[in-house]
């Protein structure tokens, strides 16, 4: 990957910089310095079950900018990484390390929808630029919106409510559904709860484990005895690759279908194997959408990568992109931070998911599709939900 490149200067050079000072001061030259690079801060999970997530967030955001001649509007970018390692405990001095100590211009993250509600905080107490580009929490972009946070993925209510209402156009009655306890979990599984139970079905159970444990097996054991007409689940990761194994060992797909909210197997089905083959999912993204965005991005990703590109990837892609869109608006200039936001706010992304715009409170509004898990990739079936707009619920702005 390439990184910027940072020049360090010799004895001499300096000298000549300071000559170059010089003559300005005295109107001897028009020398003109170029704008330092901007300081992007990318907090991501390296370590953990969500580790592979924030690569691909990394190298979609990377790839987009190295496109772009490795700049954006004009400006060099200079990354600073920190590990959060999906550890909501650890965000607050996390973020801090990219706000207080790097001093960055905008910070990129996170997965973890507990860790970005923390960065959400530091942010608006700092009043530092933040794209979210996968967590889901949708306070985010609900009550604690601000004029300076964006998101270039989804609220966790996006994907569980277009699941919810697939699962009652199938015609499913009972449903249960399984997550880990915390933000992402329970807000996904409210958003399927909503469109099922509106659609006519019911929830009848809800299941849940700590986050990020993998003791799956009570939880099958109760599917099985209560025989729900299907089960929704949220996982993600590594977590998803046990889920969706277990489920298959267990002998539950051939009696209780199972639907999830995309990310149960997005990224995951080479690991998977033939456990989630034929699997549905909702999701703002499939593998095979047939634009020539997609199939430009998936091509610049596998020859930059020797990888496939997945959601994570285009979500990363898609940070950068808004971010590109705010920065050339204002020619570079960070300090018309107001120009850029004007700019980001109505800013419609070329998105290999398809083209998108924000919502009031800068949530993407987009397609959620039907997807079916066939070989290695998540095939479209059929869009879901056309143009779903989060509520919003609690942002004033
Ligand atoms: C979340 O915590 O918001 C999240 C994590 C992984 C995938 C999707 C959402």
């Amino acid at each position: 990957m390439r990184l910027p490149i940072r020049l360090s200067f010799s004895a001499p050079s300096r000298a000549i910089l300071l000559a170059l000072g010089a003559a300005a001061v005295f109107g001897t030259a028009q020398a003109q310095t170029a704008a330092p690079p901007l300081k992007v801060g990318l907090m991501l999970p390296a370590t953990g079950t969500f580790a592979a997530l924030g690569d691909m967030i990394e190298r979609g955001f990377r790839l987009h900018v190295q496109e772009q001649g490795g700049k954006l509007g004009g400006r060099e970018i200079q990354y600073f990484r920190v590990d959060d390692e999906s550890d909501p405990s650890k965000a607050t001095d996390n973020v801090n390390k990219l706000i207080k100590r790097d001093n960055v211009d905008v910070i990129v993250g996170t997965v973890h929808s507990g860790v970005a509600l923390a960065m959400a905080r530091a942010a608006k107490d700092s009043n530092t630029m933040l794209i979210v580009p996968n967590a889901g929490a949708d306070a985010i972009t609900g009550a604690m919106c601000a004029p300076h946070i964006f998101r270039s993925s989804f609220s966790n209510w996006q994907p569980g409510y277009a699941t919810g209402v697939v699962a009652a156009g199938k015609g499913y009655k009972r449903a249960m559904t399984i997550t880990w306890n915390y933000a992402a979990g329970q807000e996904t599984v409210k958003g399927f709860t909503e469109a099922f139970e509106k659609g006519g079905g019911k929830v009848i159970k809800d299941l849940n484990l700590p986050f990020p444990n993998v003791e799956f097996q009570a939880l099958l054991t109760e599917i099985a005895a209560q025989k729900p007409d299907v089960v929704f689940a949220f996982f993600a990761g590594g977590g998803a690759v046990k889920f969706v194994k277990d489920y298959d060992a267990a002998g539950l797909r051939r009696n209780v279908p199972l639907l999830g909210s995309g990310f149960l197997t997005d990224g995951t089905l080479e690991a998977q194997g033939s456990a989630a083959q034929g699997l549905q999912t909702a999701l703002h993204y499939a593998d095979n959408l047939d634009t020539p965005r997609n199939n430009a991005f998936r091509k610049n990703f596998a020859l930059t990568f020797k990888a496939n590109a997945d959601v994570y990837a285009v979500q990363g892609y898609d940070a950068a992109q808004l971010l590109g869109a705010g920065l050339v608006a204002v020619k570079g200039d960070f300090a018309k931070r107001d120009g850029m936001i004007a700019a980001m706010r109505k800013a419609s992304i070329d998105s290999p998911r398809g083209r998108f715009t924000l919502s009031a409170s800068h949530n993407p509004v987009q397609d959620i599709y039907l997807r079916e898990a066939v070989g290695k990739n998540n095939e479209m079936k059929a869009v879901a939900v056309k143009a779903l707009a989060d509520p919003g619920r609690g942002c004033r702005m």
